[in-house]
């Protein structure tokens, strides 16, 4: 769907991608259907394929189609949560006895979810600095696994990984699939799935959100099966976004490139002022080129190096 959004920028496909009028009404703002049923014209007769808000709503489906827009994958699932994306995203695939390899500087929330709940269920979780490509390499060649998780920039030493090096080595040893955590960089500025990336995943909480009065999250990718498997247990589980949270993220969404440009256009500028003073030892922000991963950052990140210093 969004991919026939390619070929216009990004701030361009957030008003178009999937802001069709209503239907029924014309009206120009996707509305919000607060309904958790939706009437069948007989059985089996749905009115455009909605049955159930668990299952999908068209608030959210519309949320789902400007996000795959934006980021130019061909599908993306929204979430009541960042960390409800990444759990059923995991669970989707993953089974006890698999493994995952996860770079040392992450959310913390991501390390807990990982270490504390699919570590029980019988997941193998290994840490490895992931900017260290000769490191990574030597992992993906001792042990399989079935993950590598990637966060770039990284919450909250703002690490840079070189997506396509990671890509490289994992898909040549073992095939384990890259997961690219793109929260930090948001599709304004980082588009992991062009890198090689596997899937990527969002807290829309932060820049996608924009406004801090909405939780959320987001699972996007380009394969089809995967993207049934996430579907599925989504819908099993339950942890969907409401259709006034999916409004929300809509309206956000909208903004967003304007936004993480004077982001980073901030946050660049104090960067360099708070380099110059006496008083600091260091600053971190992959803008600055003292920062370990600038390079990388410069050629991997369009148009900015996000707002966190
Ligand atoms: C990089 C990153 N990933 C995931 C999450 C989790 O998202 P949420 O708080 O929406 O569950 C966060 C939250 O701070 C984050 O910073």
């Amino acid at each position: 769907m969004s991919n026939d959004y390619a070929k216009q920028n990004i701030a361009t496909r957030a008003i178009h991608a999937g802001q069709e009028p209503d239907p029924t009404t014309g009206a120009v703002v996707p509305p919000i259907y607060m309904s958790s049923t939706f009437k069948q014209d007989g059985v089996g007769g749905l009115r455009g394929g909605y049955e159930y808000s668990r299952s999908t709503n068209p608030t959210r489906d519309a949320f789902d189609e400007q996000l795959a827009g934006v980021e130019g994958a061909k599908h993306s699932i929204s979430f009541a949560s960042g960390l409800a994306a990444i759990d059923v995203l995991l669970r989707s695939f993953l089974k006890p006895g698999d493994n995952i390899l996860l770079g040392n500087d992450v959310y913390g929330g991501t390390y807990r979810l990982l270490s504390k709940v699919f570590g029980p269920w019988g997941v193998g979780l290994d840490v490895v600095d992931v900017t260290d490509i000769a490191a990574v390499t030597e992992r993906l060649a001792a042990k399989r696994y079935a993950v590598v998780w990637v966060e770039t920039p990284s919450n909250p030493l703002l690490r840079i990984t070189d997506i396509q090096a990671v890509v490289k080595a994992a898909h040549q040893h073992g095939g384990a699939k890259v997961v690219v955590d793109n929260t930090f960089a948001s599709p304004a500025l980082q588009h992991p799935l062009d890198d090689g990336a596997d899937v990527v995943v969002y807290s829309t909480t932060k820049y996608i959100g924009g406004h801090s009065d909405v939780v959320g999250g987001a699972v996007l990718l380009n394969d089809d099966d995967l993207h049934e498997q996430v579907a599925f247990l989504q819908n099993a589980a339950g942890a969907v976004p409401s259709p006034f949270d999916s409004w929300l993220a809509i309206r956000g969404l909208k903004t967003l490139e304007l936004r993480v440009k004077r982001h980073s256009e901030n946050a660049l500028a104090l960067a360099e002022h708070l380099e110059q003073r006496p008083e600091i030892e260091r600053v971190w922000y992959p803008g600055l080129e003292s920062h370990p991963g600038h390079d990388i950052a410069k050629r991997q990140m369009h148009g900015g190096f996000g707002g966190v210093v």
